[in-house]
C-alpha cells in the first residue's frame, strides 16, 4: 500500500456477470470463447440462492451467476440491465484495508468486510459501488487475520472441470465503463480519488466523432499500468444518437461496455473464434487499402488481416491489432474486444473512425441511430 496504490490492489481477480440462464451462458463461453469450467455452485452443492459457474482461460476468470429466486438482488439486475457485468473484483493485499481506505476516500460501501469460507479455508471479502449498479469487490487470501484458502476457486464453489478448447485468450487488458452524459469526469475523479488511479489517455469528441455520433473517453489506470479502465460518455453527434447513449438506453444505466481480452497470436485466436461462430464487426474493405500508409510495415500479411477483419493501429512504441465482437446479448450492450499488443500502449485511436462507421451501420439496423 503506497501513495501510488493506496488500496493495495494486485490485479483483477475475476469479472462476475449476472445472466438470465448461467447454464446456457456457460456453454457459450466454453464452446465459443474457449473458456474451461473450473468450478460450480448451485442446488447440488447446497447453494439455494444462486447458480454460479467459474470459468478460466489462462489468466482470465469469469463467473456467470443466475439467481434462483426473484428476491435475490441479481434478479433486479437482470430485469433492469439484461445480462451484464455485476462485479469487477480485485485481488488485494488486505480486503479490510482496501475497503476502509476506499470508503474513507469517498466510495459508497456495498458489503462490509466479512469472512467468506468453506472447508477449504477462508477468503476475506468486501465491496464498494462504482458506475451504475456495477461493484468492485476486494478479495484477500492471506492477510493479518491469518486467512487462507486452498480450494478450486473461491469459497462456496466445488471443483467441476469441463475443458473448453482454448483459443489463446490470456489476460484482461482493460474494461470500459459507459457513463451518462456529463458524468465522465465524475467517474474519472472517482478512480483517481478513491482508487488512486491516474489519467492515462484522453480522447475528446474531435478524436472520436463521425458524421452521426460521438463519444468522449478518458482512460484511467493504476500506477503500475496493469489495470486500465477507460470511461466513456456520449457526445453530441451531428444529428445521430451516440453509441454510448444507445448502450445506456438499453442497459438502463451506466455499466461495463466491453471487456478487452489480450492474446499472443490474434490471427490464431480470431480465426478460432470465428470458426466457433463469434460474430465480429467488419470495417469496409477499403480500410485495408490505406492501412500500410497509416501504420507502416507490420509482421502480418494485410490479406490475412482483411480476411479476418482485424484492425491495426500504431503509436510511438509499436503497433496493436484489435477486433470487436458484436454485442453478445440481445440488448445492444456488452461486447468483447480481442487485441494483441506489439509494443503499442494505445487503444486504437486510428481505428475509431472506421469502426464507428460500422457501429453506426449496426445501430441504424437496430433503429437506434
Ligand atoms: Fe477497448
Amino acid at each position: 500500500m503506497t501513495d501510488k496504490n493506496p488500496l493495495g490492489l494486485k490485479k483483477i481477480h475475476h469479472v462476475e456477470f449476472y445472466v438470465g440462464n448461467a447454464k446456457q451462458a456457460e456453454f457459450y463461453y466454453r464452446k465459443a470463447f474457449g473458456f474451461s469450467r473450473i468450478a460450480y455452485m448451485g442446488l447440488e452443492t447446497g447453494n439455494r440462492e444462486v447458480t454460479s459457474y467459474a470459468l478460466r482461460q489462462n489468466r482470465v476468470n469469469f463467473i456467470l451467476t443466475t439467481p434462483l429466486s426473484p428476491d435475490h438482488p441479481g434478479s433486479e439486475h437482470i430485469k433492469q440491465h439484461g445480462d451484464g457485468v455485476h462485479d469487477i473484483a480485485f485481488l488485494v493485499e488486505d480486503a479490510d484495508h482496501a475497503f476502509h481506505e476506499a470508503v474513507k476516500r469517498g466510495a459508497r460501501a456495498v458489503e462490509e468486510p466479512h469472512d467468506h469460507g468453506d472447508e477449504n479455508g477462508v477468503v476475506r471479502h468486501a465491496s464498494i459501488a462504482t458506475y451504475g449498479d456495477t461493484i468492485h469487490s476486494f478479495l484477500s487470501y492471506n492477510n493479518n487475520n491469518g486467512h487462507n484458502y486452498s480450494g478450486p476457486f473461491l469459497p462456496g464453489f466445488t471443483a467441476q472441470e469441463m475443458a473448453g478448447e482454448e483459443v489463446g485468450i490470456q489476460l484482461v487488458d482493460h474494461i470500459v465503463g459507459n457513463v451518462e452524459l456529463g458524468k465522465m469526469n465524475y467517474w474519472c475523479d472517482f478512480y483517481r480519488d478513491v482508487m488512486g488511479f491516474e489519467r492515462y489517455i484522453t480522447f475528446d469528441d474531435k478524436d472520436i466523432s463521425t458524421e452521426y455520433s460521438a463519444l468522449m473517453s478518458i482512460v484511467m489506470s493504476d500506477g503500475g499500468h496493469n489495470i486500465k479502465f477507460p470511461i466513456n460518455e456520449p457526445a453530441e453527434g451531428k444529428g445521430g444518437k451516440s453509441q454510448i447513449q444507445e448502450y445506456i438506453d438499453f442497459y438502463r444505466s451506466a455499466g461495463a461496455q466491453h471487456v478487452a481480452l489480450l492474446c499472443k497470436d490474434i490471427m490464431h485466436t480470431v480465426g478460432k473464434l470465428q470458426e466457433n461462430g463469434i460474430e465480429f464487426l467488419r470495417v469496409p474493405d477499403t480500410y485495408y487499402e490505406e492501412v500500410t500508409d497509416r501504420v507502416g510495415e507490420i509482421d502480418e500479411s494485410i490479406e490475412d488481416l482483411k480476411r479476418l477483419g482485424i484492425l491495426v493501429d500504431r503509436d510511438d512504441e509499436g503497433y496493436l491489432l484489435q477486433i470487436f465482437t458484436k454485442p453478445v446479448e440481445d440488448r445492444p450492450t456488452v461486447f468483447y474486444e480481442i487485441l494483441q499488443r506489439k509494443g503499442c500502449k494505445g487503444f486504437g485511436k486510428g481505428n475509431f473512425k472506421a469502426l464507428f462507421v460500422s457501429i453506426e451501420e449496426e445501430q441504424r439496423r437496430r433503429g437506434n441511430l
